[in-house]
């Protein structure tokens, strides 16, 4: 087997992470207060991808600690986990002014940070939160109401499985929620199954 070129220049989780903390590639650099590159364990088995930061999560640099992060988080317990055993990141790294979608061009201009976070992750199962974590990863056109409850081989051996992204299942709750969780314990499955292969 030959040996690839190294498809990014960041030797390490650490390094990427501080390139990306200075970053001005796109013009969410001269709004965000800071950016917010991820947080948890970065040998966890699972890694959730969102979309981009709030303004809660713009003010404390850490992804997903609003009121959608604190549902995140009550799914995530819901499976036995703790945010600090999982890896929590988003497609873009800076919070879009009022909280309006990323454009192309910001998703374009982030994309290579979060390939290089989930080179360096390697995680078993990826959890795509919402319509642009789940479009930019699985390649796929479709809404995230009609690829939800599957799971989509990712990078080789690992497996990708798209949910709701927590803020809709705030506005929407009752079936959504009912949704999350059904998706939920099929993360939950994965993650077993790796264990007893
Ligand atoms: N929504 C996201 O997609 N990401 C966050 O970090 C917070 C809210």
């Amino acid at each position: 087997m030959t040996t690839l070129d190294p498809v990014h220049p960041w030797g390490s989780l650490t390094e990427l992470a501080a390139d990306a903390a200075v970053c001005t590639k796109c013009p969410l650099a001269e709004t965000r207060t800071q950016v917010v590159f991820g947080v948890g364990d970065p040998s966890a088995d699972l890694v959730f991808v969102g979309e981009g930061p709030g303004a809660e999560e713009d003010r404390q640099g850490i992804p997903f600690v609003g009121r959608a992060g604190q549902l995140l988080t009550r799914l995530v317990e819901g499976i036995g986990l703790t945010r600090d055993r999982v890896y929590i990141c988003n497609v873009v790294k800076c919070r879009p002014p009022g909280n309006r979608d990323p454009l192309p061009v910001e998703i374009d201009a982030c994309r290579p940070y979060l390939e290089a976070q989930l080179d360096f992750l390697a995680p078993r199962v990826v959890v795509t939160l919402g319509n642009f974590a789940t479009r930019l990863l699985t390649g796929t056109k479709l809404g995230i109401t009609k690829v939800r409850g599957q799971e989509f081989p990712f990078r080789g051996d690992a497996v990708l499985i798209p949910t709701l992204h927590p803020a809709a299942v705030l506005r929407n709750g009752g079936t959504a929620l009912a949704e999350s969780r059904a998706d939920f314990v099929l993360v939950k499955r994965a993650l077993a199954r790796g264990h007893d292969a």
